[in-house]
């Protein structure tokens, strides 16, 4: 019997030739803020270190990025004016649509270009489908997008305020459109409606959009992990909390459904998020899927590990780097991580990968 395990741990060279997980630069995706207006770069509070930029700055954010060796990044964007349905978000001339312009001016091919499709940025409540009852504008041909009909209760229903379920995706539909047409590369749905794909993938497909790519946020749970996210994008909800669309943290196979279902309608990669607390969703996802997952290490565990290492009490860089680490080893194809960038010095130093 050979239970000497500690053979290959001998010395350096050995432990890294024999290592299971390699990581790339290739695989991070750097999350930005936008903020409507010019000439502003402000540090998040609740983010120390990361930056909310005017469209007009995008490009220094870009540029942090494009220099540590990261080439993807994730668009946010937060208007200067909320509405109950959220015009803001498929406005044509909206933050983000400003922004993807400056950037492809700016960078063209160099970079890849991931839009958040939501509402709850740029809805006064909040919330990141319509409130039951607003009124809408609704282009109705949207709704003939839905491969099937809808059950008629399309809703999500709490005690005081329903969130209406299929009243909203066209308006995602619309939002996706609009971030294309302004250069998006991939659009990705986070605001756990269902049907977000299918309405979404045949919406692009009538305008020829057939190439772009939907990246989903499939298994999102109702995490308090997203605090300082909400801070940073002004999107708390008003009243009420998200947990009639987001998912129950006690649950696993519901995560696996849920991704089933998007893989169907078209999803071409699946979010898992938070990243540490869903390790479990990421492996099992691994193991049930062919197309590539994306773990998103969110606001709060990044907030956490910086304060945690502010504090003195644990070594940032090392918790950031185990951290990342353990998502690909779950079975993560890619990361979307606040640290992207220190990561990249990790992996360009060897410390990692
Ligand atoms: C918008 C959205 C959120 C996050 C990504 N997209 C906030 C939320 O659902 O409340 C969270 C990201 C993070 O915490 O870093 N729906
Ligand atoms: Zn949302």
């Amino acid at each position: 019997m050979n239970n000497r395990t500690r053979r290959l741990r001998n010395n350096g060279i050995v432990r890294k030739m024999t290592r299971e997980t390699r990581l790339s630069c290739d695989s991070l995706i750097y999350p930005i803020f936008i903020r409507e207006g010019t000439q502003i770069e402000e540090e998040l509070p609740s983010l120390p270190g990361q930056f909310r930029y005017s469209p007009d700055r995008l490009a220094k954010g870009i540029e942090r990025g494009l220099n540590a060796g990261v080439s993807s990044f994730l668009l946010f964007g937060i208007p200067n004016d909320k509405d109950e349905t959220g015009t803001g978000a498929y406005d044509e001339n909206g933050v983000v649509q400003q922004a993807l312009k400056h950037a492809l001016n700016s960078f063209g091919s160099d970079i890849y270009l991931i839009t958040d499709v939501c509402l709850c940025e740029y809805t006064s409540h909040g919330h990141c489908g319509l409130i039951k009852g607003s009124k809408t504008l609704l282009d109705e041909s949207y709704q003939g997008c839905l491969t099937s009909p809808l059950p008629k209760t399309g809703t999500n229903s709490d005690r005081s305020f329903v969130i209406d379920n299929d009243k909203t995706l066209p308006l995602l539909a619309k939002t996706a459109l609009s971030h294309i047409h302004a250069g998006s590369d991939m659009v990705a749905p986070s605001g756990m409606m269902d049907s977000t794909v299918a309405v979404m993938r045949a919406a692009m497909d009538a305008e020829g959009f057939t190439n772009t790519p939907i990246m989903s946020y499939s298994a999102k749970y109702a995490s308090a992990y997203y605090g300082p996210f909400r801070d940073a994008a002004g999107s708390t909800p008003q009243f009420g909390d998200r947990k009639t669309y987001q998912m129950d943290y006690h649950n696993s196979r519901e995560a696996l459904k849920r991704i089933k279902f998007d893989i169907d309608e078209g999803a071409d990669v699946v979010i898992v998020k938070p990243a540490l607390p869903c390790l479990d969703i990421i492996s099992s996802a691994y193991n049930i899927t062919d197309i590539p997952i994306a773990a998103y290490s969110v606001s709060g565990e990044y907030a956490m590990t910086k304060a945690a290492g502010v504090a003195g009490l644990i070594d940032e860089y090392n918790v950031m780097c185990e951290s990342a680490v353990s998502v690909f080893r779950a079975g993560a194809t890619m990361l979307i991580t606040y640290y992207a960038i220190e990561l990249a010095g990790a992996i360009n130093r060897g410390d990692i990968g």
